[in-house]
């Protein structure tokens, strides 16, 4: 053989030993991987009689047995009173939430905007408007409406909520934040605890109050029975809603005062130092010994709460009365109530429940595979593909171009 023929037969020969060894890289030891879900967005609109908030919530669209694992990603506060307030000038209460809805585009990744779910949902305010005039409250839903549809979501409507949506709604947030529907458990996934009992809710506003619980037995009246499917449970709710309209002038301005956050039930107990679980006993001394003590001596002891101070005392005693006398809570069982304004770093409000409620209607996302393969064992099969070609082509260019002598 002469020199050229060994030369060739080299690099064929080469160019088949690459080859051979990057066949072997690249099928040794690749995983499937499974890409991390996308997120999905939504945003809810809680409309109260005093103000309203924006509330964007995020969920990985790979969802828990139907459901999303939902978390708050902000809330933005709308300037200004309740869109109920605008019932004389329907069009500033939509242009009352422009700012907000700025906001929350900054936040949502343009490319997810029009697939975000967006519901307005109004509480007492509007209830109160509606019944004294239905065409106002038609007219602000539908500057609201036109306000929202010139941004790029999905706009799912307006409503208002029933007081029984409102509790029910709640108590889904409360046991989600409380992680009695779902947990994080230690073996790494989401699955539903088996010990943990969930809790009733008692939703203390000022123009109403709520409580939902599930009761362990078949509840005979539908109008105030309620079905959720969350995380492949199935949980049938008691719901109730109380409208707390006061007939005497001194109970009016009493649930006025509630009605404003300032003066809540929440607040109340927390100014008295009462939301950490104590007797009973303990909180009536309490609130006796408070209301007790004169008005001097209370404006001198916390002169940075002047402005609330007339109301403790009797919101106190409201809040006393409705557990015992209306909710019949006795010493025995009133150990079982927690005072909370937050859970988790989160509001407890209806707009959470609401929201994964409401992802159980929006498709879930099928997980992306992919063939996974080490950096080096890569770097490798890749090095091993270009040496046989540059072979294979040096092999070619001597048959092509150099003449045998
Ligand atoms: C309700 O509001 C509309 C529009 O502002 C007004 O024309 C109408 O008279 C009001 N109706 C009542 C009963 O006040
Ligand atoms: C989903 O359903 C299965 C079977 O009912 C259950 O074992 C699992 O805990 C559920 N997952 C969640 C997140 O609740
Ligand atoms: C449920 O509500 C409807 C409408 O408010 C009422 O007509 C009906 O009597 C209620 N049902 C019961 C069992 O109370
Ligand atoms: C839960 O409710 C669904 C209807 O949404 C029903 O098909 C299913 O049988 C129920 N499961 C249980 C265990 O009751
Ligand atoms: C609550 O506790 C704080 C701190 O211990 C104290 O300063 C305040 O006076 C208490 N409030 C009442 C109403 O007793
Ligand atoms: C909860 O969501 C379902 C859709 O998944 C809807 O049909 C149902 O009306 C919602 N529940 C309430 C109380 O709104």
């Amino acid at each position: 053989m002469d020199y050229k023929a060994k030369v060739l037969a080299g690099l064929l020969a080469a160019t088949c030993v690459f080859s051979f060894i990057a066949l072997i890289l690249s099928i040794v030891n690749v995983k499937d991987v499974i890409l991390p879900p996308s997120t999905k967005y939504g945003m809810v609109f809680d409309a109260g009689s005093t103000h309203t908030t924006l509330y964007i919530y995020q969920w990985p669209a790979d969802k828990e047995n139907g459901t999303g694992i939902v978390s708050q990603v902000e809330a933005c506060t709308v300037a200004g009173p309740g869109i109920s307030s605008y019932a004389d000038d329907p069009a500033g209460a939509g242009a009352s939430l422009k700012p907000c809805l700025d906001k929350a585009m900054e936040i949502i990744p343009a490319e997810q905007q029009r697939e975000t779910p967006t519901y307005l949902g109004a509480t007492a305010g509007m209830r109160l408007l509606r019944e004294q005039n239905s065409t106002k409250a038609q007219q602000v839903f539908a500057e609201v409406a036109k306000a929202i549809g010139e941004y790029p979501v999905e706009f799912r409507g307006a409503q208002v909520l029933t007081g029984n949506e409102e509790g029910s709604f709640s108590w889904i947030s409360v046991n989600y934040l409380l992680e009695t529907l779902v947990k994080y458990s230690f073996a790494e996934k989401w699955e539903h605890p088996q010990d943990a009992e969930v809790l009733g809710a008692l939703d203390l506003g000022g123009a109403s109050t709520q409580i939902t619980f599930q009761p362990g037995v078949a509840i005979e009246d539908e109008n105030t029975s309620v079905f959720f499917r969350l995380y492949g449970t199935n949980y049938s709710l008691y719901t109730h809603s109380y409208l707390c309209y006061g007939q005497t002038q001194a109970l009016k301005r009493l649930l006025a005062a509630l009605h404003q956050a300032f003066a809540g039930f929440y607040y109340t107990f927390h100014f008295l130092n009462l939301t950490s679980q104590q007797s009973l006993k303990d909180v009536n001394s309490t609130v006796q010994a408070f209301c007790k003590k004169d008005w001097a001596e209370l404006v001198e002891t916390f002169p940075q709460d002047k402005e609330y101070l007339h109301n403790y005392c009797s919101t106190a005693i409201y809040i006393l009365t409705l557990l015992l006398d209306g909710y019949k809570f006795s010493e025995h069982t009133w150990s079982s109530i927690h005072f909370r304004q937050q859970a988790a770093n989160t509001d407890i409000g209806w707009t959470l429940g609401f929201m994964l409620n409401l992802t159980n209607m929006i498709p879930t996302e099928a997980l992306g595979h992919v063939k996974g393969h080490q950096p080096s064992l890569w770097a490798g099969a890749v090095s091993c593909i270009v040496l046989a070609i540059v072979a294979g082509l040096v092999a070619g260019f001597l048959q092509c171009f150099c003449k045998t002598k």
